[in-house]
């Protein structure tokens, strides 16, 4: 695939099958993740991969749709704002930025590899660090359900059009 053709295929995979993702295919995503880049490459992120049932049902509890909990498996995207870089000019923390880059990366390494995946941010973010035992100062910033589709159904992308998305200025 082309990287035009995994932006393309990649989607909100909201119904999976109970098949587990295969260790291998584990790893591969991780490498993915691993080799994001970051502002002034401080890295400052982790990541908490759920295979677990027991944990897997405490952080559906953290984010409670039915969908969800057809999920084989979710990664848990945290970011360190004590380890990030803040601009000097005005103190801007990138946590957010560097730790959505490297969700980015396994949200399209997952296409690649012939799997689905969803961000999810709208879920409890103190439950969260609790079910996960999180250090202070290590934020849960986003969940990524991963697995194989239950069904081929592929939803079509809405998006703004070139004109409201692009402004050139030559
Ligand atoms: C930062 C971010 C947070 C999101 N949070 C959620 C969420 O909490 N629950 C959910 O079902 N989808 C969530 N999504 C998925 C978006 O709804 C989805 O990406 C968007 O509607 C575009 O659809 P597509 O991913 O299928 O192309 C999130 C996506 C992003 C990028």
């Amino acid at each position: 695939m082309t990287f035009r053709d995994l932006a393309e295929a990649r989607f909100s995979l909201r119904n999976y099958d109970s098949r587990p993702v295969e260790q291998e295919k584990i790893d591969c995503l991780l490498e993915c993740v691993r080799l994001a880049p970051s502002a002034v490459n401080f890295q400052p992120c982790v990541f908490y991969v759920v295979t677990d049932q027991v944990l897997l049902a405490q952080l559906q509890d953290c984010y409670n749709r039915d969908w969800f909990k057809t999920a084989p498996m979710c990664i848990v995207a945290c970011g360190n704002h004590q380890q990030a870089w803040h601009r000097k000019l005005d103190g801007k923390d990138h946590t957010d930025i560097d730790v959505a880059i490297a969700v980015d990366h396994l949200t399209l390494a997952a296409v690649d590899m012939g799997l689905g995946s969803c961000w999810i941010c709208n879920f409890d973010a103190q439950k969260c660090a609790q079910v996960l035992d999180l250090p202070e100062g290590v934020e849960p910033i986003a969940m990524v359900a991963i697995g194989y589709a239950a069904t081929d159904e592929k939803p079509l992308k809405k998006r703004k059009s070139h004109d409201e998305l692009f402004v050139y200025k030559k």
